[in-house]
């Protein structure tokens, strides 16, 4: 999804029918940030990433009958969005759940925990995983480089990492590759980041919201760590608990 271009123009729109002076070309979600309208968001980062993957920002828009993406729907003169109905509220806590459903759930032992923008996002939606029948995948962490941990068991494919490499830093080594479930968002034909053009800036790690791009530093502090050098793999296993 390109970026919506901005004009500096201003439309009206009307939300939860109060009106509302928008940038005309900006999209719903930041006309809704900007009138004061608190939407949650996961994927988006603004002028950066606008991949409308999580659907955690879903608003009603009169006209259509299905919920739309806010942080993909450009404003427009008129438009009238509905930030929280109750279709809306159930809309964004299935959405996390979906999300919660695939996640490795170490939350206690995670690095992220406490500053996890998915744990957050959950206890704010009222997201409970256990109501849906889960397969969180359980993979190890890889560690191909000396900087960067990548653990797909908590990737929620929102490719944020993925943005920031191409349209910040425009180097671009994250892509998306194979389909469905077993999508991963990773450097072409899974190769080690030390192998391409990664310069271990750490803004990926910084993007992810989640545990799943980590500083390896901090996982080796935190994590046992067996370095494998055939596979460039590490086998974790949890701290010694002292038992008294
Ligand atoms: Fe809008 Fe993810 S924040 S779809």
């Amino acid at each position: 999804q390109p970026p919506i271009e901005k004009t500096g123009e201003k439309v009206t729109i009307y939300i939860n029918d109060q009106p509302v002076q928008a940038d005309k070309g900006t999209n719903v979600l930041e006309a809704c940030r900007a009138g004061g309208y608190d939407i949650p968001s996961l994927c988006y980062l603004r002028d950066l990433n606008t991949a409308g993957s999580c659907r955690v920002c879903v608003v009603e828009i009169e006209g259509t009958r299905t919920l739309q993406a806010a942080c993909v729907y450009p404003v427009a003169e008129g438009l009238r969005v509905h930030t929280h109905t109750a279709r809306v509220r159930r809309a964004r806590r299935r959405a996390v759940e979906l999300l919660l459903s695939e996640h490795n759930r170490e939350c206690p032992t995670c690095v992220r925990s406490a500053s996890c923008e998915l744990q957050a996002l959950a206890r704010k939606v009222g997201a409970r995983y256990s109501r849906l029948a889960s397969q969180p995948r359980c993979e190890p962490k890889i560690v191909k480089n000396p900087f960067i941990v990548r653990d797909y068991s908590k990737c929620i494919k929102c490719r944020r990492c993925e943005a920031v490499c191409k349209n910040m830093q425009g180097i671009g080594v994250y892509t998306p590759l194979y389909r469905g479930y077993e999508t991963v968002i990773a450097p072409a034909f899974e190769r080690n980041l030390a192998e391409v053009a990664c310069i271990a800036c750490g803004q990926c790690v910084l993007a992810c919201p989640t545990g799943s791009l980590t500083e390896r530093s901090y996982v080796e502090e935190v994590w046992q760590v067996i370095d494998d050098p055939a596979k460039h793999v590490v086998v974790q296993a949890a701290p010694a608990i002292q038992v008294s």
